[in-house]
C-alpha cells in the first residue's frame, strides 16, 4: 500500500465515527493510487472507482445527518461541497470507462488528495464544535 495520502493527528476531528470514515477514505484513495498510478492495474479500476464513489456517498450521508442533528448552521454550504465532489467523481468514472488510456490519472489523484485534505481541515473541522455542543466558543 502506498502512502500517498498519510493520516495524521491534524486530520482528527475527535468524532469517532467521522475519523473512522476519513481513515477509510484515505485508505481507499491509497488503494486507487496504487492501482491507477503505480501498478496500472486497469482491470481493477472500474471496481475501485465504484467502491470509492459508494463509500463517499455513504460517508457524506452520515456526515450530513450528524450536522443536521446538531443544528450546524452551514449545512447547506457544506452539503453543496459534497454534491460537487460526488458530481466530479461520477464524471471521472464515465471518463475513465470511455477511454482508460487517455484518463488523467495523476490529475485525478492530485485533485482527490487536495480536495480531501483541505475539506477535512477546513470544512469538517468547522462543524466539530457544534457536534461537541460548544458552538458559543467558536462563532
Ligand atoms: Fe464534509
Amino acid at each position: 500500500m502506498s502512502e500517498y495520502l498519510v493520516w495524521s493527528e491534524e486530520y482528527a476531528t475527535g468524532v469517532e465515527m467521522i475519523d473512522g470514515d476519513h481513515q477509510t477514505l484515505f485508505m481507499m484513495v491509497n488503494t486507487l493510487h496504487d492501482a491507477l498510478v503505480r501498478d496500472g492495474a486497469t482491470d481493477q479500476l472500474p471496481h475501485l472507482f465504484e467502491r470509492l464513489s459508494d463509500y463517499v456517498n455513504g460517508h457524506f450521508g452520515r456526515e450530513e445527518a450528524l450536522m443536521r442533528q446538531c443544528g450546524y448552521p452551514l449545512l447547506d454550504e457544506h452539503s453543496e461541497k459534497h454534491h460537487q465532489l460526488e458530481k466530479t467523481l461520477r464524471k471521472m468514472v464515465v471518463e475513465f470507462s470511455t477511454d482508460p488510456t487517455a484518463f488523467p490519472a495523476d490529475d485525478l489523484m492530485d485533485f482527490l488528495k487536495n480536495w480531501l485534505t483541505s475539506h477535512v481541515l477546513k470544512s469538517d473541522m468547522h462543524y466539530v464544535p457544534f457536534v461537541n455542543g460548544q458552538k458559543a466558543l467558536r462563532t
